[in-house]
């Protein structure tokens, strides 16, 4: 995957929210009402790609691994489960306010810690106070405090809570795995940065259970690198990326060790994926405040064990993100006759395009080539994602398709109908053209998309 031609750009991240716009990959969510601030809704193209990406993890993490298998649990969560794991106490950030602006901040964000950055007052904030994150919300009619319930922050906790279940089911012993992909809920003081930092998100989370004695580091190496890879193998360069440690006084109140993986995005290198050694606490906290033993038999010892965990946890609006700001070029082309003019391309692996393919007949009065192409159209959607468009100039149509990241368009032609059979293959990223047959543009697709 070629670099982006613009890394760093400022003006970056403004044309990728344009894009997503006009091409139907992000909305910003309850837009005809003013819109509802940190909270996006996926287009037609934009579910697309979000589903491809969660496809390709649970393809590489579940279906492709015999030591993961897979849930997904409920997003209403009782207090009970959000005490036991600390959240209800920990789980802050710290809140101040400016006395002179009235905006609010973030403490542990603040570059300067005594001048406002929004009206640049000096010693005007008031002192920090600690604000929790959880969504609260009351489960049936009546909102009294047996009712309250949360939604959850993170997706891990419902891994924790369902260990035995799995244990018992999955006949599987550790090490192993559990994963999921789900949406999560925070109340986050300072969302920006379009959706690299929103309310509502997904994650996609797995907890890898260990023996106690085992070596914790070594696993923890394991799955640093095998979350680059995966990175990497659905389009992300490895120059984008880079590795973060934790120090010892900033780990979260769960954690012994985290590393996390960073992204180089248009506004600064920033976390993608976080990878957290997190001991036996959840488990046995849930052991603790529900008395259900969360324990394994160890056949080796032969001894009941609280198992250890390692968690890779990442964000799959996060990557979307990454793979946007990652994969945008501007170029400039030049036409038939000479003129120069800009393209728009997204350099996406195909692996994870939202379209495939598209088939555009030459011209759409023609019967011969709209039928030949709805006949392929047909034939190619059985298995993939394409796209059917015959509406306009060809240029202007492959534009459109290198806007959404398309690898490939195939154009029915005279020859096509009059000569051999063979269509036009247009290549998005080096804009060359050869022809080919049925059979091989189905063999590049099942080479090229998996
Ligand atoms: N279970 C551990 C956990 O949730 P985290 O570092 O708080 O750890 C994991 O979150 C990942 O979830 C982050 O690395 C990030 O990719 C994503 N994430 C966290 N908060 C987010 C937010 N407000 N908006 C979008 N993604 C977020």
């Amino acid at each position: 995957m070629p670099e982006s031609s613009v890394p760093n750009d400022p003006s970056l991240m403004e044309k990728i929210v344009n894009l997503s716009k006009r091409r139907g990959f992000v909305f910003p969510s309850a837009e005809i009402y003013g819109g509802f601030r940190s909270t996006y809704d996926y287009g037609p193209i934009g579910v697309q790609l979000l589903r491809n990406v969660k496809d390709a993890w649970w393809r590489a993490m579940v279906q492709m691994r015999d030591d993961v298998v897979g849930i997904d649990a409920a997003i209403l969560s009782p207090p009970a489960i959000w005490e036991a794991s600390g959240h209800l106490e920990n789980f802050t950030d710290p809140l101040v306010d400016c006395r002179q602006c009235r905006e609010r901040f973030r403490e542990d964000q603040l570059v300067d810690p005594t001048t406002c950055p929004n009206c640049g007052g000096t010693g005007t904030f008031t002192e920090a106070r600690q604000f929790n994150l959880m969504f609260k919300t009351h489960a049936g009619p009546v909102e009294s405090d047996a009712a309250v319930a949360y939604l959850r922050p993170e997706t891990a906790q419902g891994m924790f809570v369902n260990f035995s279940n799995v244990l018992q089911t999955s006949r599987k012993k550790p090490p192993f795995g559990i994963a999921q992909i789900g949406k999560s809920f925070r109340n986050e003081i300072t969302p920006r940065n379009f959706i690299f930092r929103s309310r509502e998100f997904e994650q996609m989370e797995m907890e890898y259970f260990i023996h106690p004695d085992a070596d914790w580091l070594a696993c923890h190496e394991e799955w640093l690198r095998w979350c680059q890879d995966w990175l990497q193998s659905i389009g992300l360069p490895a120059s984008h990326l880079s590795l973060h440690e934790h120090p010892k006084e900033k780990l979260a109140f769960y954690s012994r060790r985290t590393v996390d993986i960073m992204f180089r995005y248009p506004f600064g290198v920033q976390e993608l994926w976080g990878i957290a050694a997190r001991s036996d606490y959840d488990l046995k906290q849930h052991q603790q405040h529900s008395g259900v033993p969360q324990v394994y038999f160890d056949e080796a010892t032969k001894q009941k064990v609280v198992p250890h965990v390692i968690e890779p946890a990442v964000g799959v609006d996060r990557i979307l993100l990454a793979i946007l700001c990652a994969g945008y070029a501007e170029e400039d082309v030049t036409d038939d006759k000479g003129n120069v003019e800009k393209r728009t391309v997204l350099r996406l692996s195909p692996r994870i395009a939202p379209v495939k393919v598209a088939v555009l007949p030459l011209l759409k009065n023609k019967e011969a080539l709209v039928a030949r192409a709805r006949e392929l159209h047909a034939k190619l959607k059985r298995n993939y994602a394409v796209f059917y468009d015959e509406g306009g100039a060809i240029g202007r149509r492959y534009r459109r398709q290198d806007e959404i990241g398309t690898p490939w368009c195939v154009t029915i032609d005279f020859e096509t109908i009059e000569k051999d059979g063979t269509f036009t293959l247009r290549e998005r990223d080096s804009m060359q053209q050869r022809r080919l047959t049925e059979a091989e543009l189905f063999q590049l697709l099942a080479e090229q998309v998996y």
